[in-house]
């Protein structure tokens, strides 16, 4: 480990400038060493309330504690760095990302806009500088939805959104959340005691990787996010009739395998005729299929996304009655759950000012895009205007799969601008 994250008693007497190069090198680091905290080894998966989440999370906290900062926990499992101000009373600047991960996921995918601040943060600390405003770096427990089917849980908590319905959801060996968050120690009784008020919170910026090949096709190592996507999530059941997978002729057939089929092919179909709009069948199960029985029920995921909400609604409704029309012809029984619904989320004006002016004034030239990925950032717009740093990903953008990458280079300069936009921030008298 190079000097940045060492040694931060303050002494403002030396004052010393912020390294960015170590300081990128140190993020990249810092990574890795997050993502030994695993379910899998070699495997990128880090899903909620698992013995690898807990790893990760007090990882975090000792690295937050030796940045300078003090650290709680809440009832969801968030872990919460604080780095005081000169006016404690001050609203904080908030700022943050989540620790957990898709199965095989990528190990940057929430880990930079948590491990970044930190630097940062034990820069300022070894500088002994304070700002007039706290700041708040969360890092979010749950933001993926992987192992209860319920996603943004963190930032959830924190909004004072947490609906208490999914703690009955079951993970794949039948867990409960609520089961999970008792023997992790988090008591679901408290999860309203980790809402904090709409005023509390002057501003939320989070830094994250951009998922996508944008910047990297530009050749652009960072960008300033307008809007989040809005997205719909369901599960579809379908029931059929099993059957002998050689008796029984194609015409007679009531196969919920092929049903699926067909409303995932019309899925890649609808979304592909409207630009903006993206649909995504994720999972697609025939629970004790077998090779010579006709699938008598299958389940699948359905995803679907867009930066205008009435782009995404009439994309649904238009699922939504293909699945019947598709059910109806081949005496299919379908069930349809919606697990998830959240509208685009718009960042604030004045921050995607203040971003694009720290990235001018660090050479870069500027560039606004959506995120077409969900991020914490849209729970936490209910309470505090938000803003969100995009971060190149090499490797053609892939994410979500274990190719996900990006570079210290990018890791330094996108540090540069979150330096660069806390130590201009105010908030405006009018937003
Ligand atoms: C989170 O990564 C999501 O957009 O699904
Ligand atoms: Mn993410
Ligand atoms: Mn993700």
């Amino acid at each position: 480990m190079t000097t940045i994250f060492s040694d931060i008693e303050g002494n403002s007497s030396s004052a010393p400038a912020i390294d960015y190069t170590a300081l990128g090198s140190d993020i990249m680091e810092r990574v890795e060493t997050l993502a030994l905290h695993t379910e899998q080894t070699g495997i990128m998966t880090r899903t909620y309330l698992t013995a690898a989440h807990r790893g990760a999370a007090s990882q975090i906290a000792v690295w937050m504690r030796e940045a300078g900062m003090t650290v709680r926990c809440d009832a969801s499992g968030n872990v919460i760095g604080r780095y005081e101000g000169t006016d404690p009373s001050s609203a904080i600047l908030m700022t943050g990302s989540h620790f957990d991960t898709v199965r095989n996921g990528g190990k940057y995918d929430g880990p930079l806009g948590i491990l970044l601040p930190i630097g940062c943060i034990a820069g300022w600390s070894r500088q002994g500088r304070r700002f007039p405003f706290p700041i708040e770096v969360v890092a979010f427990c749950e933001e993926e939805g992987v192992r209860f089917k319920a996603p943004l849980l963190g930032s959830r908590a924190i909004a004072g959104t947490f609906d208490n319905r999914v703690l009955d959801n079951v993970d794949e060996d039948g867990v409960t959340m609520r089961e999970a968050m008792l023997a992790e120690g988090l008591d679901p009784a408290q999860l309203p005691c980790a809402a904090m008020s709409k005023g509390s919170i002057a501003a939320y910026l989070e830094v994250h990787i951009e998922q996508g090949p944008v910047l990297l096709e530009e050749n652009r190592a960072l960008g300033v996010v307008t809007a989040i996507s809005g997205s719909s999530r369901f599960m579809l059941e379908l029931k059929g009739v099993a059957g002998h997978a050689g008796t029984v002729p194609m015409t007679l057939r009531h196969d919920a395998a092929m049903a699926c089929a067909e409303v995932a092919l019309y899925i890649e179909q609808r979304c592909s005729a409207s630009p903006g709009l993206v649909g995504t069948v994720g999972q697609f199960n025939v629970p004790d299929g077998a090779g010579n029985v006709i699938p008598g029920r299958a389940v699948m995921s359905i995803d679907i996304r867009a930066g205008a909400d009435a782009l995404r609604s009439d994309a649904v409704d238009d699922i939504q009655a293909k699945i019947t029309h598709i059910c109806t012809r081949r005496g299919i029984h379908a069930n349809i759950n919606k697990t998830y619904e959240a509208v685009s989320v718009s960042c604030a004006d004045w921050l995607q000012q203040r971003l694009t002016d720290s990235m001018q004034r660090n050479g870069c030239t500027p560039r606004s895009l959506p995120s077409g990925a969900g991020h914490d950032g849209m729970i936490i717009a209910t309470i505090a205007p938000i803003a969100m740093l995009f971060v190149r990903c090499g490797n053609g953008g892939i994410s979500h799969n274990p190719g996900e990458t990006m570079s210290a280079e990018d890791a330094a300069l996108a540090s540069r601008v979150f330096v660069d936009f806390v130590e201009n921030f105010s908030v405006p008298t009018t937003q």
